[in-house]
């Protein structure tokens, strides 16, 4: 499932045709409890679910699947060049990391010549708006521009929560200066079908704004070019 409106896999074929992930190497970035690894492993190919946090792989190990699972930071991943035919990521990683082009820079290395990513996040353009499912999440709050991370501390001042945001241009730039290409940006529509409300998302905003983009990237064939992209 790349996101809350229930796009999923079997339908948007962003990893390419499902016959075709049999034997395939997949890491999956921020894998949280894996379920994405779980699907690919039923599909016959070899996933390996990363995350940085030990809690969330004890809930991935809890649930099963025979597939490894690896606790390390995205920005670091201690696996050799070229290991990968396929990366991917729902609302993994990239959201919580300052610096995106390191975890893009990474998975560009890992990945064989050919290779693809793909991955989702918040929509752009809901850093605007209240995360409210109601009308109130339908006006303007914020600036869009504004790039501040959004924290959450406990009460001794320690960030426990903290999401960065980047616009779609950032997200354009981040890719293209990480040496990959940027060949599909996926907004999926809200689908009459879904009618459930969670946390800030609900038919209402679904069907009026984007909620989730879906980045579909390659990595060439070639080394990484010095400079590559621009800020
Ligand atoms: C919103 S959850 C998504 C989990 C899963 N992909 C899913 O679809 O349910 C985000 C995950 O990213 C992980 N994460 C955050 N920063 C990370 C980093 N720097 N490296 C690896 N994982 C990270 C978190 O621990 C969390 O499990």
């Amino acid at each position: 499932m790349w996101g809350p409106e229930g796009l999923d896999e079997v339908e948007a074929e962003l990893l390419g045709p499902p016959e075709e992930l049999k034997g395939k190497d997949v890491l999956e970035i921020g894998a949280g409890a894996a379920q994405c690894s779980r699907w690919l492993a039923a599909q016959g190919a070899r996933p390996v679910a990363l995350d940085i946090s030990h809690r969330q792989l004890q809930h991935a190990l809890r649930i099963g699947g025979s597939f490894p699972l690896v606790c390390a930071d995205a920005g670091e991943l201690p696996f050799a060049d070229a290991s990968f035919d396929l990366v991917c990521s729902a609302y993994g990683a990239l959201p919580f990391v300052a610096d995106p082009r390191q975890v893009l820079r990474e998975v560009r290395r890992v990945l064989r010549p050919g290779g693809r990513l793909v991955f989702s996040v918040t929509h752009p353009i809901r850093w605007a708006f209240p995360d409210e499912p109601g009308p109130e999440g339908l006006s303007v709050s914020s600036s869009y521009f504004d790039r501040t991370p959004y924290v959450e501390q406990d009460e001794d001042g320690l960030a426990v929560y903290v999401e960065h945001h980047r616009t779609l241009g950032d997200r354009v730039r981040d890719i293209a200066s990480s040496g990959l290409r940027l060949v599909d940006l996926v907004e999926p529509e809200w689908p009459a079908w879904n009618t459930s409300e969670w946390g800030g998302w609900s038919p209402l905003r679904g069907n009026l704004i984007p909620g989730t983009a879906i980045f579909v990237c390659e990595r060439d064939g070639g080394p990484p070019a010095e400079g590559w992209g621009s800020d």
